[in-house]
């Protein structure tokens, strides 16, 4: 991490595939960053566990979803790609920012309000409590600027208000994060409801393209996407159907949504939405190759994780630490760290000093003392 950079985060929940309107929305956005900014991207799978999930699928989701970052031109080598289950610190500060969030505030979340509709028989905690994690994400890595969907932009005022609202009485603990939205792609809507955002969780599989759709499946749901009878393609309100294919060529072409409507000035509906779908067939093309290509080498995949585990508690742990000082939280030694693959599997005996052993083992680990560790290690057995 640069001392000079400013810090970028954001991040995907681990649930199903990712649509085009993530790709558009965030991901696409993303690349790149990493030139101009410290950036961390999570794969937020605690926050999937609020909506039920079948195990084997979800850590099947959660790997191919690393697969997809790096596919989609985030090098794990140069930003830092993790798995936020597997930094402690997130539920840790999470559960501190859940004690300075407001039931009032989070009664006014809407996709709570949507989710709960959504999922009537399982309204739970974790759902109401939801941007208090979010907070803690950003803010334990003190970012100045999360770019996300304007989707998520109710989410991020909360994070500032929760985040202002603790400098306010312990001092300048957090930096203030700003939203960084893209232009055009900011809200890709459904293909059949162009008045609903585009979602991972539509029934109506024709309403939403997956970043692993196959050409034939992307111009397929393109030529059913729903316009209007105005036979104009023009970019306006009126005609949301259109305005939103308008959005999509001009997030994937990179012209803007007048050069798009010069373009097609005189051209039917058919012909504007064969040529979406070709676009957006051909941008995806590639990332499919290359997905594929990460899935299958696994020793690079569980390489970059662990690297990047690590690098992203390091940073965590260095805020944890600060907030438990704040409040007041007894003082601590041990700030859990993901462990080494080489790390020996050592036995901890079922004695009641068994945890004792445990922490010194790893909190002298942190420091690379290895040849202590063992020693002490020994020496209590
Ligand atoms: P999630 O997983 O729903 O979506 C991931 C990102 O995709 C964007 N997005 C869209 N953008 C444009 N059009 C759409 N139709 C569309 N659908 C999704 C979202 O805005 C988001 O940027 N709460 C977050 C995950 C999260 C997070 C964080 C993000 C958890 N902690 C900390 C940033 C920072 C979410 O549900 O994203």
């Amino acid at each position: 991490m640069s001392e000079e950079k400013k810090t970028i985060y954001s991040g995907m929940q681990a649930t199903g595939n990712l649509t085009l309107g993530n790709y558009l929305g965030a991901l696409k956005n993303w690349v790149n960053l990493h030139q101009d900014y410290n950036c961390l991207f999570g794969i937020m799978d605690l926050h999937s566990l609020t909506v039920r999930q079948d195990p084997a699928a979800f850590k099947k989701h959660a790997r191919s979803l690393y697969a997809l970052y790096v596919a989609a031109g985030l090098s794990p080598e140069e930003n830092i790609i993790y798995y936020q289950s597997h930094v402690p610190a997130h539920a840790e500060l999470g559960w501190i920012l859940d004690c300075f969030t407001y039931m009032g505030e989070l009664n006014r979340m809407t996709q709570f309000k949507d989710k709960s509709a959504k999922h009537a028989d399982n309204i739970n905690a974790g759902l109401y409590t939801y941007p208090a994690l979010m907070a803690a994400d950003i803010l334990l890595y003190q970012a100045d600027l999360v770019p996300v969907g304007a989707d998520q932009k109710q989410h991020l005022e909360l994070c500032r208000d929760v985040a202002q609202r603790f400098n306010s009485i312990y001092g300048d603990v957090f930096t203030i994060p700003d939203g960084y939205f893209g232009k055009t792609s900011a809200k890709v809507m459904s293909l059949q409801e162009p008045e609903k955002k585009m979602s991972k969780s539509d029934e109506n599989l024709n309403a939403t393209i997956l970043l692993t759709d196959d050409k034939d499946t992307v111009i397929r749901k393109f030529k059913r996407a729903v316009t209007d009878s105005e036979a104009n393609i023009a970019y306006r309100d009126e005609q949301p159907g259109i305005k939103n294919l308008i959005n999509i060529y001009s997030a994937v072409t990179e012209k803007t949504p007048e050069e798009v409507v010069k373009e097609f000035e005189g051209k039917g509906y058919g012909d504007f939405k064969m040529a979406v779908g070709e676009a957006v067939a051909s941008e995806l093309a590639p990332l499919q190759e290359r997905y594929n290509d990460i899935l299958k080498n696994k020793d690079y995949l569980d390489q970059m994780i662990r690297t990047n585990d690590e690098k992203a508690a390091i940073l965590a742990n260095k805020t944890l630490r600060k907030v438990h000082k704040k409040v007041g939280l007894t003082d601590r030694v041990y700030y859990p760290f993901p462990p080494k693959k080489e790390e020996p599997k050592e036995e901890v005996p079922a004695a009641d000093d068994g945890a004792y052993v445990q922490m010194s083992l790893t909190a002298t680990k942190i420091k690379d003392k290895d040849t202590i560790t063992v020693k002490e290690n020994k020496k209590r057995k």
